[in-house]
């Protein structure tokens, strides 16, 4: 069956520090290393959203790029960038990894897409860092 996408991207810059409480400190440290760090450390992460979809006939379009780039900044861009991802209420149990960042991201933005459904999140950390991540549909 044929299929179209769209990826687009979208940038903020965030701290984090790696941690669990639920592992002793030499343990984290351990796993973790400098991530570990007692301060944290920050990146400029790069978010990339897949949305697959039907071709419109008339539009040539699978989706509302104006309305998916307002929606993704309102509630990822704006709700991450410059904080400290620790400090979201989302990670308060769960290590901010770029794993769970993009299944964070996957969860919001899961029944907010204009038209098409949500394929695939893509999580730049570092340049040798690239993290995707596919969830369950939309029930
Ligand atoms: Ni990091």
């Amino acid at each position: 069956m044929p299929t179209h996408t769209i990826t687009r991207s979208y940038k903020f810059c965030a701290a984090h520090r790696l941690h669990t409480d639920q592992l002793p400190p030499d343990v984290n440290q351990k796993i973790f290393g400098k991530c570990n760090n007692a301060n944290g450390h920050g990146h400029n992460y790069t978010v990339h959203v897949t949305v697959q979809g039907e071709l419109n006939p008339e539009t040539g379009l699978i989706t509302d790029v104006d309305l998916l780039d307002r929606r993704v900044k309102e509630l990822i861009v704006d709700r991450f960038d410059h904080q400290h991802l620790n400090c979201d209420p989302a990670f308060e149990h769960v290590v901010t990894t770029g794993e769970n960042l993009a299944k964070l991201v996957w969860e919001i933005l899961i029944d907010q897409i204009p038209s098409g459904r949500l394929a695939k999140i893509g999580v730049v950390e570092t340049r040798d860092n690239f993290f995707e991540y596919i969830g369950n549909p939309q029930p």
